[in-house]
């Protein structure tokens, strides 16, 4: 297996491997392990391989899990259909920037995504590395947001655009979670900023440092909120990948962002995704 890094701080690409090889070699499911931690995003060509394999790949990770809005292939549970037509509703949120569904309490160790139909031009994705992204943070910014803890909301997101009813009862069934602003990287012991498209604010800005008039806590915790969301966009932290039939993404998502890039519509889009449970942020 070769990895050819695709950019200066995140992602690489595996060349001469077949994922489905890996589904029983341990020597190299661990390599790819190891390169996933590293690079925190990696991608193949031409992966040949059926459903089930995909499945059993993804759960050497980890167990899979469904998603309450996007449906999952009725045959494969955890294999996760995002499929768009020219005639897909615009009411589905992978093109803004986000960790996958951290408005649940242990949200994804990661994901496998592969490509079943793509338009001939469009429909990139893109992924930012947060690790780096807390790293080039300024002190200051380091110090006062050490310990702030956010709510991710999929009320807010998934829901926003839902009838009244349904919104509340989605809420119900997946109730806000509360996350550290930044996490700690379970394996790597890195410090990642986390802070996405989900996230609606912090639970415990409201100290004598950050609130002097009113005017400081809400309106100004959005301010910081919002500057801290936007560092996914700074194009030095990203890598963006061009799809092909068959072609697969590995990401890390206890680390990372992406954004799927919606500029081919009216085309068919077609992409299966694995999602492996994660673990309790701390
Ligand atoms: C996702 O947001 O998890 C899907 C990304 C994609 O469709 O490229």
């Amino acid at each position: 297996m070769r990895v050819e890094q695709l950019s200066c701080n995140i992602g690489a690409e595996l060349v001469a491997v077949n994922l489905s090889d890996a589904v029983h070699d341990d020597g190299l499911f661990s390599e790819i392990r190891a390169a996933l931690l590293k690079h925190k995003v990696l991608f193949l060509r031409d992966q040949e391989f059926s459903r089930a394999e995909h499945v059993a790949f993804a759960e050497r990770f980890g167990k899979l899990e469904d998603h309450p809005v996007a449906g999952s292939h009725p045959e494969y549970p955890g294999l996760v259909q995002i499929y768009k037509s020219p005639d897909s509703p615009i009411d589905r949120y992978e093109n803004a920037w986000h960790t996958d569904a951290t408005w649940r309490e242990a949200p994804p160790l990661g994901c496998v995504l592969r490509c079943v139909e793509c338009p001939d031009v469009g429909g990139d994705t893109m992924w930012a590395n947060m690790a780096v992204a807390y790293e080039m943070l300024p002190g200051h910014i380091k110090a006062q947001i050490a310990g702030l803890r956010a709510r991710h909301s999929i009320e807010a997101s998934f829901g926003a655009a839902m009838p009244t009813e349904k919104r509340l009862a989605l809420k119900a069934q997946y109730p806000d979670a509360e996350h550290p602003v930044v996490r700690t990287h379970p394996d790597t012991g890195e410090k990642v900023l986390f802070v996405n498209a989900f996230t609606t604010h912090f639970t415990n800005f409201h100290t004598k440092e950050n609130v002097r008039f009113g005017q400081d806590a809400n309106p100004g915790a959005a301010l910081l909120l919002n500057y801290l969301i936007s560092q996914a966009f700074i194009p030095e932290y990203q890598v963006r990948w061009r799809w092909k039939r068959n072609s697969v993404a590995i990401w890390d998502n206890r680390s990372t962002q992406h954004y799927a890039v919606m500029d081919y519509s009216p085309c068919h889009r077609r992409m299966e995704r694995a999602g492996i449970i994660g673990d309790k942020p701390f």
